[in-house]
C-alpha cells in the first residue's frame, strides 16, 4: 500500500497548485521543498518580491512627475530603501506562509528537503542534516522550476554582478547599472532601478526588445523606456565584466561578434537577465530513466505524463513559456487528470504581462506570426490619448491593437501598452476563450470612463470604425 496518492517535488505556482487541487478532489497528497519557504522562484524571488518593488518606484515616479500637475504639492520625495525592500520582504512572507497555512487547511503532509526520484512510487527526501525519508506514492509530479540562465565568462556574485535574486536585495541603489537582456526580468527590474535613480544601459543581443512581443509594441515601448531615460544597445553582446575597485567593467560588442568594435562600459551593478534554463540537478532523473529534451527540459506528452510510468511534470521545468499562471494552470489540470477527470489547458490564449510602467500585456497571435504562418488578417487599434480616462490619470501614452481574422472575425490576438494593461488584457483572454470575434467585443457595453473602453474601440476599429478617432 502506498502512503500517498501524490508527491510533489517543488513548491512552486505549479506544485503547490496541483497539491491544493489534488487534496480538494480528495486524494492523499505530500510535497517536498528544499527551500525554507514555500511558493517557488515566484513567491519568494520572482513574481511577488519584483512586483512590490516596481510598485513602490511606480508610486515615487507619479509622486515626481505627475503630483504638481495634479494640484498636490509635497516636497521632493526621498528614497527610504531600506524600508521598501523591507515593505517586499513583509509582502514575501505574507504571501508564502499562505501557503503553509493553504497546504494545514487542505491536510497535505509537506516533507522538508531535497527529493529525489528512486524509480515509480518511491521518492526520497533529504534534509538538511543529511537525514533522510522515503515517501512511498502512486504518482509522482516533478514541478522543480527553473535557475538562472548563466553568461559565459561573466560570474555572478549577487553583490555586484547579479541575477535577478541578487538585484532583489542590493543594498543600495547604485548609481550606474547595466542589465544584459531586455527581456521581461531586465525591463522590469530596470525601470526600477531606473525610477530610483540610476543610470540604466540595456545590452540586447537582438534588434529590439522584449523578443517575442508584438513589432509595433515593442517598438513604441521602447521609446517610452527611452523618455523614462533608460538607454539601449540593441544587437550587441556583453562578453567580459572585470572588476576595476568598486567599479565594474563591461565589454559590448557587436551581437554579430567583432572585437575591434568593442566598446567599455562602466557600472556599479551588472544584472544579468539573458533567460532561465530548467531545474534537474539532484532529482535522479538520469537514474530514473526519466527522458529530457534537446533543451534540458523534462519530456512530457499532452497529459504531462512522462517516458517513465506514474511519473508526470509541469511547469518551468517542461516546455512552454516559464510563467508562474501557465505552471498553475497545468497543476490544476494534471490534479484533475490524476482524480480522474478531464483535465485541459489552452496554450493558445495564455496572457503575457510585463509589469513594466506602462505595462505591456499580449494574448494570442502576434502580427509577425500571423504574416509568418500565412494567416489573413485585420488590425484595429485604438491610441490611449483618446481616451477620457487615460487623460484624467495623466496615462496616455500607449494604444491597443486587436488582430481578427479576415474572413471570420475571430479574435486571433490582443496587444496592450499601457497604463493596466495587465488588467485588461483578461476580457481580450475570455472572449478568446470563447472563440470570439471582434464584433463580439467593440459591442459589448464597457463602462465609461475606463481605460478598457480603448479596448472596444480598437475592436470597433477592426470591423468597423472607432467613434472616438
Ligand atoms: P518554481 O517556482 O521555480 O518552483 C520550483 C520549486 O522547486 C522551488 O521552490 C525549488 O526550491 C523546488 N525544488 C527544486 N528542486 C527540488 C528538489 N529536488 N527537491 C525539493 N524541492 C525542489 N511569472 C509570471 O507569470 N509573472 C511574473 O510577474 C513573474 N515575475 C518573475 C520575476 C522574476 C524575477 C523571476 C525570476 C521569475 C518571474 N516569473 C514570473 C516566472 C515565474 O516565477 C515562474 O514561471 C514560476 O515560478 C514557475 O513555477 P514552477 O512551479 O514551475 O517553479
Ligand atoms: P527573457 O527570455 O525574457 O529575456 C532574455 C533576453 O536576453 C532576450 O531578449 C535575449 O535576446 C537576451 N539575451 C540572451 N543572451 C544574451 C546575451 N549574451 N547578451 C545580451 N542579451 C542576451 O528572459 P528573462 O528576462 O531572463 O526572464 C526569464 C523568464 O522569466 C522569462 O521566460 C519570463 O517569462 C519569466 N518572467 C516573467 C515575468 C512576467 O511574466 N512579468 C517577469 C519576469 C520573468
Amino acid at each position: 500500500m502506498s502512503q500517498y496518492d501524490l508527491v510533489v517535488i517543488g513548491t512552486g505556482p505549479g506544485g503547490y497548485v496541483c497539491a491544493i487541487k489534488a487534496a480538494q478532489l480528495g486524494l492523499k497528497v505530500a510535497v517536498v521543498e528544499k527551500r525554507a519557504t514555500h511558493g517557488g522562484t515566484c513567491l519568494n524571488v520572482g513574481c511577488i518580491p519584483s512586483k512590490a518593488l516596481l510598485h513602490a518606484s511606480e508610486m515615487l515616479a507619479e509622486a515626481e512627475h505627475s503630483f504638481e500637475e495634479l494640484g498636490i504639492k509635497v516636497g521632493k520625495p526621498k528614497v527610504d530603501w531600506a524600508k521598501m525592500l523591507a515593505h517586499k520582504d513583509k509582502t514575501v512572507d505574507s504571501n508564502v506562509s499562505g501557503i503553509a497555512f493553504l497546504f494545514k487547511k487542505n491536510k497535505i503532509d509537506a516533507h522538508r528537503g531535497t527529493g529525489r526520484i528512486l524509480g515509480t512510487g518511491r521518492v526520497e527526501v533529504k534534509a538538511e542534516d543529511g537525514s533522510t525519508t522515503v515517501l512511498e506514492t502512486k504518482n509522482i509530479v516533478i514541478a522543480t522550476g527553473s535557475e538562472v540562465m548563466p553568461l559565459p565568462g561573466v560570474e555572478i556574485d549577487e553583490k555586484q554582478i547579479v541575477s535577478s535574486t541578487g538585484a532583489l536585495a542590493l543594498d543600495k541603489v547604485p548609481g550606474r547599472m547595466v542589465v544584459v537582456g531586455a527581456g521581461v526580468i531586465g525591463l522590469e527590474l530596470g525601470s526600477v532601478y531606473a525610477r530610483l535613480g540610476s543610470e540604466v544601459v540595456f545590452v540586447e543581443f537582438l534588434d529590439k526588445i522584449l523578443g517575442p512581443m508584438d513589432g509595433d509594441v515593442s517598438k513604441q515601448f521602447q521609446r517610452m523606456l527611452k523618455k523614462q531615460g533608460m538607454n539601449f544597445k540593441l544587437s550587441s553582446k556583453v562578453t567580459a565584466v572585470s572588476k576595476k575597485g568598486k567599479s565594474l567593467e563591461v565589454t559590448v560588442e557587436p551581437a554579430a561578434g567583432g572585437e575591434a568594435a568593442a566598446e567599455t562600459l562602466e557600472a556599479d551593478v551588472v544584472l544579468v537577465a539573458i533567460g532561465r534554463k530548467p531545474y534537474t540537478d539532484g532529482l535522479g532523473l538520469k537514474e530514473a530513466g526519466v527522458a529530457l529534451d534537446e533543451r534540458g527540459r523534462v519530456k512530457t506528452d499532452a497529459h504531462y505524463r512522462t517516458n517513465v510510468d506514474g511519473i508526470y511534470a509541469i511547469g518551468d521545468v517542461i516546455a512552454g513559456p516559464m510563467l508562474a499562471h501557465k505552471a498553475e494552470d497545468e497543476g490544476v489540470a494534471l490534479a484533475e487528470m490524476l482524480a480522474g477527470q478531464a483535465g485541459h489547458v489552452n496554450y493558445d490564449v495564455i496572457p503575457g504581462v510585463v509589469y513594466t510602467q506602462p505595462e505591456v500585456a499580449s494574448v494570442g497571435k502576434t502580427e509577425e506570426e500571423l504574416k509568418a504562418d500565412g494567416v489573413k488578417y485585420k488590425a484595429g487599434k485604438f491610441p490611449f490619448t483618446a481616451n477620457g480616462r487615460a487623460k484624467a490619470m495623466l496615462h496616455s501614452d500607449g494604444f491597443v491593437k486587436v488582430l481578427a481574422d479576415a474572413a471570420t472575425d475571430r479574435v486571433l490576438g490582443v496587444h496592450i501598452v499601457g497604463f493596466g494593461a495587465g488588467e485588461m488584457i483578461h476580457e481580450a483572454a475570455v472572449l478568446m476563450e470563447f472563440g470570439g470575434s471582434s464584433e463580439d467585443l467593440g459591442r459589448t457595453c464597457h463602462a465609461h470612463p475606463t481605460m478598457s473602453e480603448a479596448v472596444k474601440e480598437a475592436a470597433l476599429a477592426t470591423f468597423a470604425k472607432p467613434i472616438h478617432i
